[in-house]
């Protein structure tokens, strides 16, 4: 596990530290559950101090932003306008936005309505509309580091029956954060995910998961919201990924747009809810880095 490297060499994550002061010790612990024949994170996921840092810098613009767009968000407004008024204000606060251009996605926000599950593209023919639940998913690039997050918005008036999948696709999210320590498997968290969602007769998108991120969009882990407790990574101090369950009021099964290859919809057209943070694994636990 710890390579080339003697104990008293400076420790590789740059901390300053000798090796065996720094990070000897979770890499041996590391070692000891590899053996046992646990999964167990590329030391290239665990992020140095100077790394989470700047990652909790481009969290901070990403909380920002959707602070910011919470306002715009109203009966007769158009997504390609929410999508401008993101591009604006990220580039206002010196970031980039991660999902322009990103393998071929051609806005700065995936803003998915109703029955869309996820990667809605905003559209000047997308106009929200009273009792219209929406994701906005937003993230950013600053400084070289990238965050994500996801929020719900209900638009005026909306069913009781819909606000209730908002509810619980929230404590969803929550659930599987709480499972969220060091030495503990990523596994646990799609399982309490899973539970939740289905005391609530509700169903768990299986296709698209969550993800690693900070030096790039998209790293290791992919995080499932099916898993089951007891399997997958062992959570080591430093990784980093999202949570952002997709919580289906019918069934799970999804169906891609054929034409944009990007949208997501419920096969059965029933609604949809998500919502997503980006969280560090620590030595006690957890830490919300993008909400
Ligand atoms: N923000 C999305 C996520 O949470 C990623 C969207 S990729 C895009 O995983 F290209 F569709 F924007
Ligand atoms: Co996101």
């Amino acid at each position: 596990m710890s390579g080339k490297l003697g104990r008293n060499d400076a420790c590789w994550c740059g901390s300053g530290l000798k090796y065996k002061k720094c990070h000897a010790s979770i890499e041996e612990q590391m070692a000891s559950y590899h053996s046992q024949g646990y999964e167990v994170p590329h030391r290239k996921l665990l992020k140095t101090q100077k790394q989470i840092e700047g990652i909790r810098e481009s969290s901070k613009l990403n909380i920002a932003l959707l602070d910011f767009i919470g306002d715009y968000v109203v009966d007769g407004i158009a997504t390609e306008e929410l999508d401008r008024l993101i591009y604006e204000k990220t580039k206002e606060l010196g970031g980039t936005p991660a999902t322009l251009h990103y393998k071929g996605y051609p806005k700065s926000v995936c803003i998915s309505i109703n029955e869309v599950v996820c990667h809605g593209i905003p559209s000047d023919r997308v106009v929200l509309k009273n009792g219209d639940i929406a994701n906005i998913d937003v993230s950013t690039i600053y400084n070289g580091f990238f965050s994500d997050s996801s929020r719900m918005f209900c638009v005026g008036e909306v069913s009781s029956e819909k606000q209730k999948l908002v509810h619980v696709a929230k404590e969803c999210m929550e659930l599987g954060i709480e499972q969220v320590k060091s030495w503990g498997l990523l596994g646990d968290v799609g399982q309490a995910v899973n539970e939740h969602a289905k005391k609530n007769g509700y169903s768990v998108v299986r296709e698209i998961g969550g993800h690693g991120i900070g030096l790039q969009f998209q790293e290791d882990p992919w995080v499932s919201y099916v898993s089951k407790q007891g399997t997958g990574m062992l959570l080591v101090p430093g990784l980093i990924f999202t949570v952002e369950p997709m919580i289906n009021m019918g069934k799970a099964k999804i169906s891609m747009n054929e034409g944009d290859n990007w949208t997501v919809y419920t096969a059965d057209g029933k609604p949809s809810a998500q919502w997503e943070k980006t969280v560090l694994v620590t030595e006690t636990g957890y830490e919300i880095l993008a909400y």
